[in-house]
């Protein structure tokens, strides 16, 4: 059968292909330092209601609006009307200021990951190991050179074979070692050097169950940007990127179901990192080591990691191994979708458009890192957090240009091409659409109000 390039093998491929987009370092690192920054079981409560409504609504139109167009993000929008063809433009901001830290991240793990082949994993334990790491000029810098190296790779030889093959092995084995790891963790329990003894089963509740104590509007209302920046994040929505996926589906595939795969597997990986890292934190450093923001994972785990024996290293080193793929996977997303706009903007070839942007993702990465020692500084951003400049591009990314992206996007599907454009595609392979009438009453009413609230919160005009 004649495939056209960088297209999926059916329904699965897809599927398993944006599931490998969606499932990274967002879901295992970012994921459980927002839950416990912003105490828990509130953030999750409001989690979940988000994903089920804004999340699917937003996926169903990124998805659906590349399969129908059969563009990517660049050209999708004004091909349907030129003069949106600006929010095109827009959106691809979003994945090429994500390249710039990704890899940074990607780096850490890598770096986790030589720790623990070399038999280190006690040094890993030491309190200011992570910090010392980061705030190294040049081995940060390498690590995320090796990662950012493995991503072009990929890339360069193309979406279809790179991706698929990853996809597949990977992501059942991470979710067995987290459930494994996570099942350890909160049988475990810690005696403080004040006498406290804190159990993993307390860290659990903490997890999971709401605490309205004290609960402010601005409190709330942080909460809410926080889950929502990290749902676009997590779901790679209203970047571009689920569209240029959307483009390369069959038209056969149901649409529909595909997307509930997708948004059930990408949550259930989340909370069950959620469960293994929280409960782990606050054994070791109770509530107050909750805030510690993106140093989280890198701390705490090593030391639930050590307390297991001797297999401890063992595990830890599939552990990180399986997350490095996690995270290659969403990288390759991010890069493939820059240069496959790249190569249409530039009339170029795919392996020449991964050289360039790969040297210039290199470049950006490594300023970033050295927002850690040689630019280090501490800056509050209107959500009341501090950030070092990773932090900040982050910020700008997820809490600020997302919200104003989708509500633009919620602006022309709901009241410029209308939902039922939406709806035609979804039903275009001969399958239901059956959240058919959630997804019209959210693209026109509740998405664009909560987003343009959320934008204005994020620069910290709403308080
Ligand atoms: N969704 C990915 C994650 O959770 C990250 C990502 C962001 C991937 C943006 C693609 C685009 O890690």
């Amino acid at each position: 059968m004649e495939k056209k390039k960088g297209g999926f093998t059916g329904s699965l491929g897809f599927v398993l292909s944006a599931a490998g987009s969606a499932v990274g370092v967002g879901n295992i690192w970012r994921f459980p330092y927002l839950a416990a920054q912003d105490g828990g079981g509130l953030f999750i409560l409001v989690y979940l209601v988000l994903v089920l409504t804004f999340g699917f609504t937003l996926l169903t139109t990124d998805i659906a609006l590349g399969r129908r167009t059969q563009k990517n993000a660049l050209e999708a929008f004004g091909s349907i009307r030129p003069k949106w063809g600006f929010l095109g433009k827009l959106t691809f901001l979003v994945p090429a200021l994500i390249m710039t830290y990704y890899t940074v991240i990607g780096g850490w793990i890598t770096k986790y990951i030589t720790v623990y082949m070399t038999g280190q994993g006690a040094a890993a334990t030491q309190d200011g190991f992570f910090t010392s790491f980061i705030s190294s000029p040049v081995s940060s810098v390498v690590f995320m050179l090796v990662f950012l190296a493995v991503t072009a790779l990929v890339v360069f030889f193309g979406v279809e074979k790179g991706i698929e093959r990853f996809s597949k092995v990977v992501m059942p084995g991470l979710l067995v070692l987290i459930i494994g790891v996570g099942a350890y963790t909160i049988m475990q329990s810690h005696t403080a050097a004040d006498g406290t003894v804190r159990t993993g089963l307390d860290g659990l509740a903490v997890y999971l169950i709401p605490n309205f104590e004290g609960l402010t509007f601005g409190r709330f209302m942080k909460i809410l940007l926080d889950a929502m920046s990290q749902l676009f994040f997590s779901l790679s929505v209203s970047m571009g990127i689920m569209i240029t996926y959307g483009s390369y589906v069959d038209k056969d595939v149901n649409l529909s179901r595909s997307i509930g795969h997708i948004e059930l597997f990408d949550t259930l990986v989340a909370l069950l990192a959620g469960a293994m890292i929280v409960p782990a934190v606050y054994i070791f450093s109770g509530t107050e080591g909750m805030s510690s923001g993106p140093s989280l994972m890198f701390v705490s785990l090593p030391k639930v990691f050590q307390g297991m024996g001797p297999v401890g290293g063992i595990i830890a080193l599939a552990f990180f191994i399986m997350l490095g793929f996690a995270a290659i996977t969403s990288s390759v997303s991010i890069l493939e979708t820059l240069v496959a706009n790249c190569m249409n903007i530039f009339k170029t070839s795919r392996k020449k458009m991964c050289l360039i942007i790969g040297g210039i993702s290199a470049v950006a990465a490594t300023v970033i890192c050295m927002g850690y020692n040689v630019f280090y500084f501490e800056l509050t951003l209107p959500n009341g957090s501090s950030a070092q400049l990773l932090d900040v591009v982050d910020y700008v990314s997820n809490s600020f240009l997302m919200p104003l992206i989708s509500f633009l996007t919620c602006i022309f599907v709901g009241w410029v091409i209308k939902p039922k454009w939406i709806e035609e595609e979804m039903v275009a392979s001969g399958h239901k659409f059956s959240r058919k009438g959630l997804y019209s009453f959210m693209i026109r009413f509740v998405a664009p109000v909560i987003m343009a609230i959320l934008f204005f919160q994020s620069l910290g005009l709403v308080k």
